[in-house]
């Protein structure tokens, strides 16, 4: 396991350029199966859980070429549908997109109940049920699930939650199922058009990506596409706190401004100095009176869950106290007794957490839990006084490419060791 060390109290000064989105090339990777020719996708980020997937294309013999460009190449006309055990699909939480890719493909798929970031208890129910409404049938043994269809048929689907990977999987398995599928209350995440985009440009037929109800009219055959993963969105956000913490005039390039408005919302209330161009965000010197704020968080275009812990680090520099009520994961405020061991005032109520400040927050030893919690525990490194190790890092590359270099460059102390 790899450490973060970081020497803080540094002024931030220069450009970082945000890289593609975690979240979607997650999906785009798994959802090259469902095509019947070679994939090109373009910005993929240079992460650990990109790796994951590869792996798992590897297992299932697909052929695959990474370019340091950031393409990937896939060609899936070699696959073994293969079981997918626990070691692989343990790896990651987006595992689960191989069950709607190999479904929507093969009209089966075996794998074990997937992994990921210990946030709360983040069952699959509702991508089986959407399965199942699409004619599907689900063994579980243990944590292997074997799903199957003798034919998928177009089905309405309702999710009770607008579940980001479910709203995906019910696209991959529906995407070749005979007649059309409509997912109403669906997710609407910037994520989820990426890859609506992305199928389309295959040939598949999907219209209402981005809004509640989604049609998918099944097709028989998918084409090869080129497809670019769009910006990360929490990777943005996340160097944009960065920035409201620590910059001497810090500038984040590759954005896509509208996906980070609930945020740059909050920061603007705080009093951050933030100007918004087309495609990048300016944060000028960092003031000293910072003012408290309420955050509560919310599928999109509410403020992300998966930055709230991130900003929970900011918050102990306003003056007062803010509040977060994390209404998407239960467990999702083990960074806060981390942030506590650096000097935060800190008080945890179930789903609410209330955070004293201003602090001037001490360095030490610290435990990334989860991977935005550890971004966060960055954000804290980054303000406080001393040297602070960021134990269990690893996680945090998961998500963050080259977040050691790109904090370097402008300024930070930061070490990976
Ligand atoms: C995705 C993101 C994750 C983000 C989350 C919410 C990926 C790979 N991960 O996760 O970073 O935090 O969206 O924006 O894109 N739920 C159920 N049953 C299900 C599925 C979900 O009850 O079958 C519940 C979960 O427990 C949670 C809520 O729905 O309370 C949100 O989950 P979901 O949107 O599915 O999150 P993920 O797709 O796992």
């Amino acid at each position: 396991m790899h450490k973060i060390i970081i020497n803080g109290g540094k002024k931030l000064e220069g450009e970082i350029t945000i890289s593609g989105a975690k979240n979607s090339a997650v999906a785009l990777i798994p959802g090259a199966i469902l095509c019947d020719e070679k994939i090109t996708l373009a910005n993929v980020p240079n992460i650990s859980d990109v790796d994951a997937l590869e792996d798992i294309l590897t297992h299932l013999n697909a052929k695959i070429k990474r370019k340091k460009n950031g393409e990937l190449h896939i060609s899936s006309d070699t696959i073994k549908n293969r079981k997918i055990d626990k070691k692989l699909a343990k790896k990651l939480r987006a595992s689960y997109y191989f069950m709607g890719a190999l479904l929507g493909k093969y009209k089966k798929c075996e794998m074990c109940f997937p992994g990921g970031c210990s946030i709360g208890t983040r069952p699959i129910d509702l991508h089986l049920k959407g399965f199942e409404a699409l004619g599907a049938t689900i063994k579980e043994n243990g944590d292997m699930y074997t799903i199957e269809a003798e034919e998928l048929k177009g089905a309405r689907i309702y999710l009770d939650f607008a579940s980001v990977g479910a709203t995906i999987n019910l696209m991959f398995a529906a995407v070749k199922a005979e007649g059309t599928t409509v997912i109403n209350n669906a997710a609407k995440e910037p994520e989820i058009v990426n890859v609506a985009t992305y199928l389309n440009s295959m040939g598949a037929k999907i219209t209402g990506a981005g809004t509640k109800r989604i049609k998918i009219e099944g097709v028989k055959y998918l084409h090869s596409c080129f497809h670019e993963v769009i910006p990360d969105r929490i990777e943005a956000g996340t160097y944009e706190i960065i920035g409201a913490a620590c910059s001497n005039n810090l500038k984040i390039n590759n954005i896509i401004p509208e996906h980070l408005e609930s945020l740059n919302n909050k920061l603007r209330e705080m009093r951050v100095n933030i100007s918004v161009n087309d495609d990048s965000v300016y944060i000028g010197e960092r003031i000293k009176d910072l003012k408290p704020v309420s955050v509560t968080t919310e599928v999109y275009p509410g403020f992300p869950t998966d930055l709230q812990q991130v900003l929970a680090s900011l918050m102990t520099q306003a003056n007062g106290e803010s509040d977060i009520h994390e209404t998407i994961w239960e467990n999702r405020f083990q960074n806060l007794y981390e942030l506590k061991k650096m000097g935060a005032k800190v008080k945890i109520d179930g789903e609410r957490a209330y955070i004293k400040g201003k602090t001037e927050l001490k360095g030490t030893e610290v435990y990334a839990t989860d991977l935005r919690a550890g971004a966060g525990l960055v954000v804290a490194a980054l303000l406080a006084e001393g040297t602070t190790i960021i134990d269990n890092a690893d996680l945090i590359l998961r998500g963050y490419e080259g977040i050691v270099e790109k904090l370097r460059a402008v300024g930070a102390d930061i070490t990976l060791k």
